[in-house]
């Protein structure tokens, strides 16, 4: 967790009371107020909405002043995109897989998020540590507890703050690619057990962990999933 990043000693402070409220109690609010930044995970399968929410998200996140980053796994450094070509072109053993999305994940977080992290940046990232678990773990049957210990390896321990999940049903995420017609063949390449799968261990993570993993329901309309994302970050 960043929590040490985010709370802050906020220095000596005043006693004085104002209108009923101590002048230490209203510098302390606003301090931790503008110190809140939080790490933002956005997840689930393909064709889900993952950028089209992440867009409105950075636009909110400006509107408010809030000081952020936006990125994306496996990719974000010259080293990441190399991997990633990799992984989006090359078939392989599964455990192969996880260890390269772990090694991007390594150099991404160590290079990318924890600095922002430490400068009190917002991070929001599409994609973390959990599609691991969902993907190489559910999906491809590699054992989970060896994808925890990597991912904590990779992430230095730290999870985000908050993890959206968008949900829905796979035959209308597979619909939404078509339509959005860039990459035509991403659900045919594998089978859709394989997506049921995936879907699974995300709704299962947010069994596991309620207060840090939400399920949102990507089926509604674009505004209302923005709306739905809004709500659980509470800025
Ligand atoms: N709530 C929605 N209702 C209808 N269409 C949507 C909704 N959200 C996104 N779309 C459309 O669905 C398509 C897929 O959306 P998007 O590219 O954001 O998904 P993604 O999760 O980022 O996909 P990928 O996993 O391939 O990166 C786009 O054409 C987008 O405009
Ligand atoms: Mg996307």
């Amino acid at each position: 967790m960043c929590t040490n990043i985010r709370h802050q000693d906020t220095g000596p402070t005043l006693l004085l009371p104002i209108n009923g409220i101590h002048l230490a109690t209203l510098i302390i609010y606003i301090s931790l107020i503008m110190n809140k930044n939080l790490f933002i995970t956005i997840e689930g399968i393909e064709g889900v909405g993952k950028t089209t929410q992440i867009k409105l998200l950075e636009a909110y996140l400006k509107g408010k002043g809030i000081s952020f980053i936006s990125t994306r796994e496996p990719g974000g450094t010259q080293v990441c995109e190399k991997i990633r070509n990799i992984l989006l072109h090359d078939e392989m053993d599964p455990v192969t897989e996880l260890m390269l999305y772990e090694a991007a994940r390594a150099e991404h977080f160590s290079t990318v998020i924890e600095p922002a992290l430490k400068d009190n940046r917002t991070v929001i990232c599409d994609r973390f540590a959990d599609a691991s678990i969902a993907y190489q773990g559910y999906g491809r049957g590699v054992d989970i507890k060896l994808i925890e210990t990597l991912n904590e390896i990779a992430t230095k321990q730290t999870k985000p703050d908050l993890t959206i999940v968008l949900d829905m049903d796979l035959d209308q995420a597979s619909e939404r690619l078509r339509k959005r017609g860039t990459e035509p063949d991403k659900f045919e390449r594998l089978d859709k057990e394989f997506y049921k799968k995936v879907r699974k261990g995300y709704l299962d993570l947010a069994v596991k962990e309620p207060e840090r993993v939400k399920i949102i329901n990507s089926l509604q309309s674009i505004e209302k999933v923005h709306q739905d994302i809004v709500s659980v970050i509470k800025y």
